[in-house]
């Protein structure tokens, strides 16, 4: 899908953001048009202290001038600004598509609210075509992977399992250090029993069904932009 697009989303979500906030920037290529225009506002004297989600994020802001502290320092955000990969009608997501899954999700937990900015491609009827990031740890890999895969025959998986590799062939490595398997699913049909079945294998560190997150979303697609709302007002 088009940058512009991704741009025009993001441009939307900035009516959300005030004077003074907390705010959490998320990963990716539509995060990224996101941190660029607050960046510029910034640039005027905005106001605002933000939580990035990756280290590329956090670059990207460091080198605009925006203002970063770490849920280390604040231990609450207002709002956070993330792409996705998939959202539902239920506002489910599939989230780890560049790897930041585990501080995407830990940034949306300490928020008042996540706000999605996507594309309207990445609008689903049920989750599940795009691979599923799984984060394990590194120790007990091949026994975890092995876990990860009877959860999946349990719940209908399509496809396989892959390891997430660079473009040189090595294995990716995630901010926190550990490898990502991408579940091929398919169909999610029941994404909070699957979460809590990955979750209670041991070495699976974080998944990214991103479920009860985001309230609001910008979906920008040749129509324009459409705004939707988990809480109906
Ligand atoms: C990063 O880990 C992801 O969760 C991204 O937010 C997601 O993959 C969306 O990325 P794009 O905006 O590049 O499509």
């Amino acid at each position: 899908m088009s940058e512009a697009l991704k741009r025009q989303a993001a441009e939307a979500a900035m009516g959300e953001i005030r004077e003074g906030q907390r705010i959490g920037l998320g990963t990716g290529s539509t995060a990224k048009h996101f941190v660029d225009l607050l960046g510029a506002k910034v640039a005027e004297g905005f106001q605002c202290v933000c939580v990035p989600t990756s280290e590329q994020t956090a670059a990207q802001a460091r080198g605009l001038g925006i203002p970063l502290t770490t849920l280390e320092e604040i231990d609450a955000l207002d709002v956070t600004v993330d792409g996705t990969d998939e959202i539902d009608n239920a506002f489910q997501l599939i989230k780890g598509g560049g790897g930041a899954l585990l501080r995407e999700k830990i940034v949306a937990a300490a928020s008042g609210r996540m706000v999605v900015i996507a594309d309207v491609s990445k609008r689903v009827e049920t989750l599940g075509a795009f691979p599923l990031p799984v984060e394990i740890n590194p120790f007990g890999q091949a026994a975890t992977a092995r876990a990860i895969r009877e959860v999946m025959a349990e719940f209908g998986a399509e496809g396989g399992l892959a390891p997430r590799r660079k473009p040189d062939g090595d294995n990716f490595m995630t901010d926190g250090g550990h490898l990502i398997l991408d579940a091929s699913f398919g169909r999610i049909s029941d994404a909070q029993a699957l979460s809590k079945a990955l979750l209670d294998i041991p070495g699976v560190v974080q998944h990214g069904l991103f479920l009860n997150l985001c309230q609001e979303a910008y979906l920008a697609g040749p129509e324009g932009v459409i705004r939707l709302s988990a809480i109906r007002s």
